[in-house]
């Protein structure tokens, strides 16, 4: 089911109610991507210093041959399903060695936003005629528990991108169990995950030389302003980017420049800010291999593969039901 925008406008005001009320204060990452910061994304893809995008097109690049092999090992058809698909660039990779070889698929991007589903099938027709597309639009889960009582082939579902290191730990292994749960014995689930490396390279693709990331972040006040009538001056706001290595999570802040009132006219109150006061924006959790194990074991699943990409930062795991 689709959520309806006057649904989605309680929501964001409700979360930012919250997290603005936190102490420490913080504002979900998962309200970035509007149009402009979806815009901000596809520019974040391409800089030099943000190599999770690059990696996992290496991956996909060098390695289809296998992907496809372990995709088949159980049937040679299958439904390749994508979760969050969003202009699908790096599936149409695999896609189009799929095709080539004349693999027995159909490919279902699942989204929340229609348009942005609807806007992939588009290219994808076009770009591939001859590719079976059933797209969804709605909850991933709900979907997904439809699909179920389907047996006739084995689904595989891709979380592709690292989406998973923007959750905490314990809804990380939670996304998971509930995928788990409305997954078939003989379907398989195949998950981006940035690895851990030279905290020097992880720091610098948060706060890259350009300022992407910064506009990136900031954005997010901008949309405050525009959707919940607030006056948030974003010149008193810094982007800040740190890696911690201890724990493997990159982290941003917003930091208050100044000491500072904002007021957010649809909650109907203001909130104050401390100069150098932070608030919390984002977590890019990086992984080490045993942690992925260690959350497919805690979900319900084994480890069947991990494609890794030549430097080893990046790794698209291949996950089995137990
Ligand atoms: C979408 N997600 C995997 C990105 C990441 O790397 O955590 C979002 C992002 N934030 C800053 N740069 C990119």
């Amino acid at each position: 089911m689709q959520t309806s925008s006057a649904a989605k406008h309680d929501t964001f005001a409700e979360d930012v109610l919250k997290g603005l009320s936190s102490t420490p204060k913080s504002l979900s990452s998962k309200y970035f991507y509007d149009a402009e910061g979806s815009r901000l994304f596809r520019r974040i893809m391409e800089l030099p210093e943000y190599y999770l995008t690059r990696s996992e097109f290496e991956i996909f690049r060098t390695q289809a041959a296998d992907i496809h092999a372990a995709f088949t090992e159980k049937s040679a058809r299958f439904d390749l399903l994508e979760l969050g698909a969003g202009d699908g660039t790096k599936t149409a990779l695999l896609i189009e060695h799929f095709l080539a070889r004349k693999a027995d698929f159909a490919y279902a991007p699942i989204d929340i936003s229609a348009a942005a589903v609807a806007t992939l099938t588009e290219k994808f027709h076009a770009e591939f005629p001859d590719l079976r597309i059933a797209a969804r639009t709605g909850d991933y889960f709900r979907i997904l528990e439809t699909l179920k009582t389907d047996h006739s082939h084995p689904k595989i579902i891709l979380f592709l991108g690292s989406n998973i290191g923007n959750f905490p730990r314990d809804e990380a292994i939670g996304f998971f169990r509930r995928l788990r749960a409305v997954m078939n014995p003989d379907d398989l689930l195949f998950t981006g995950f940035d690895l851990r490396k030279d905290p020097r390279v992880v720091l610098a693709a948060y706060d890259d030389a350009a300022g992407v990331t910064a506009a990136f972040n900031l954005n997010l006040l901008r949309r405050i302003n525009r959707e919940l009538g607030a006056d948030f001056d974003l010149e008193n706001f810094s982007h800040f980017a740190a890696y911690d290595p201890l724990d493997g999570a990159a982290r941003s802040y917003l930091i208050s420049r100044a000491d500072q009132s904002v007021r957010i006219e649809t909650l109907g109150r203001s909130f104050h800010f401390r100069q150098w006061e932070p608030i919390f924006m984002e977590i890019s959790q990086k992984y080490s291999p045993a942690t992925i194990a260690e959350f497919a074991a805690a979900s319900g699943f084994r480890v069947e593969r991990n494609f890794f990409d030549r430097q080893r930062y990046f790794v698209d795991s291949l996950w089995k039901v137990v």
